[in-house]
């Protein structure tokens, strides 16, 4: 067996102890006192360990041309550091090479700072810099806690399909799933594609959101949640859309818009603690090297109750800011991102819970308010990435559902499973998406939400 280096930095074998580290160099030098510090990371915490080993070692010729990546085990004692940084450092007994690089001078990852975009093209190298394990550990910590908050306020976690033929958003972004040979494509008396020799016999897609179906579950199960992957085909080449993301969506059964908000609130600074608490080591990578207020930032957000603005409020507050923007305002209009971001960098320095808007830019599922012009959505726009999170009081009045179906043009047959759950039992319910990559984003400071996926998707690019 051998110890993760997180333990053994962490202090968890005594000095003098023997232990085994398995993991891969990251840089490696040589003194001429006939020594060689050689720092290996396996990827269990921010920190290298630091491995001394004596030109005495029978193969210490072998250990002079170890290079970045290669690939080590390591046994010795467990010693107290002398040099400074480091508290914790290997004194060799042995180092065995198991995997060289071959070739170093051409190794694509060389111990050096690389642009996030090169590091992007070397997707199944890049896990190995430092940043991409920080983020990836910090990525972790956030999904378990989201599955802990859950958890620990009675939620169950259901797992809803990724083959399905509803359009949950009705933006029709969607990509479409079909077995049908494209050459022989079948087509019906009027000329369009016949789904019916489709494998499902029905046109079917990739899931833009899990809340239709959660919503089925809430409805029996009071406080239910998804967490798994979405997709849309949205051709936008901006920091912050991804063609495949993961996005949590909680639905609470006699709720409404504020009681999903407060949640929405609870569970952002749960999981902020969590990474607090538990990524120490990463965050303060992330304040030294991303954004110098990584930390702090997240500590004020933990500690401050969150901004609630209505719209039509913000529409004002955007009016009088003085400020031109790309897109101008005017009420009815959808928030920009430029927009959001004004709101909660500028005008208000923090998280915003932004409610009521327009009942004409947003989903057909949405609670109409008793102005009739507005519905019970909520967006949280977060500083640094704009909207994170999108949700809404649900229509659970079964006639005022069908006017704004009718009002929308779609078909009535197309939902009568979801009309049943309003024909049966019905129950004020509310939920909301949150966006995995844009909270990790958030979180680590990150810039761009394609470098906190470990695959990202976006348009033209799906490689390995
Ligand atoms: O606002 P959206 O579209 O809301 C829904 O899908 C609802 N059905 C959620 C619900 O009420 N259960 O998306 C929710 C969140 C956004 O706030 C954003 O964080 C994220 O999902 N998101 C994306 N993240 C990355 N790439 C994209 N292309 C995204 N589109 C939405
Ligand atoms: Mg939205």
């Amino acid at each position: 067996t051998y110890a993760p280096v997180a333990d053994v930095l962490a202090g968890k074998y005594g000095v003098n102890d023997t232990v085994t580290i398995k993991g891969w160099v990251r840089t490696r030098r040589d003194s001429k006192a006939g020594l060689s510090f050689i720092n290996v990371h396996d990827g269990s915490c921010f920190d290298p360990i630091q491995v001394i080993a004596l030109n005495t070692l029978e193969n210490y010729d072998e250990i002079t041309r170890l290079t970045t990546s290669c690939s080590v085990s390591v046994t010795g004692t467990v010693k107290q550091s002398e040099g400074q940084g480091q508290s914790i450092e290997i004194n060799a007994q042995s180092v065995e090479v198991i995997g060289w690089v071959e070739n170093p001078d051409t190794y694509p990852m060389a111990a050096k700072r690389h642009s996030m975009e090169y590091l992007r093209e070397q997707a199944h190298l890049r896990p190995r810099t430092n940043i991409i394990g920080a983020v990836t550990r910090v990525r972790n910590c956030l999904s378990q806690a989201v599955h802990r908050f859950f958890h620990e306020q009675g939620y169950f976690w259901i797992s809803t399909p990724i083959l399905t033929a509803a359009d949950t958003e009705g933006a029709g972004e969607m990509f479409r799933v079909s077995t049908l040979d494209m050459m022989n494509i079948p087509r019906d008396e009027h000329g369009n594609v016949d789904y019916k020799e489709d494998f499902f016999g029905k046109e079917t897609f990739l899931t833009v959101s899990g809340q239709l179906n959660v919503e089925t579950y809430c409805a029996a199960m009071s406080k239910v949640y998804t967490f798994g992957p979405t997709f849309r085909a949205e051709n936008s080449n901006t920091s912050r859309h991804l063609a495949e993301f993961w996005m949590i969506e909680p639905e609470v059964a006699f709720a409404d818009l504020s009681t999903v908000a407060q949640l929405a609130e609870d569970l952002l600074k749960y999981v902020f603690k969590a990474v607090l608490e538990e990524r120490p080591d990463d965050m303060a990578f992330f304040a030294q090297r991303v954004n110098k207020d990584a930390i702090t930032r997240l500590e004020n957000v933990v500690n401050s109750e969150f901004v609630r603005m209505d719209y039509t409020d913000a529409i004002e507050v955007l009016k009088n800011s003085g400020k031109t923007f790309e897109f101008p305002v005017e009420w009815g209009v959808d928030l920009s991102s430029e927009h959001e971001r004004y709101l909660a960098e500028e005008h208000v320095g923090a998280p915003i819970i932004m409610q009521n808007y327009p009942k004409d830019i947003k989903a057909f599922y949405m609670r109409i308010n008793d102005d009739n012009k507005t519905v019970a959505a909520m967006d949280v726009l977060a500083p640094g990435i704009g909207e994170i999170i999108g949700g809404s009081q649900r229509e659970e009045r079964l006639d005022v559902f069908d006017r704004r179906l009718a009002e929308m043009g779609l078909d009535q047959e197309d939902y009568s499973w979801y009309r049943d759950l309003r024909r049966f039992g019905t129950v004020p319910h509310a939920g909301f998406g949150l966006g995995f990559e844009r909270l990790v984003a958030y979180v680590t400071g990150m810039q761009n939400v394609r470098d906190v996926i470990p695959f990202p998707r976006t348009p033209g690019n799906a490689q390995y």
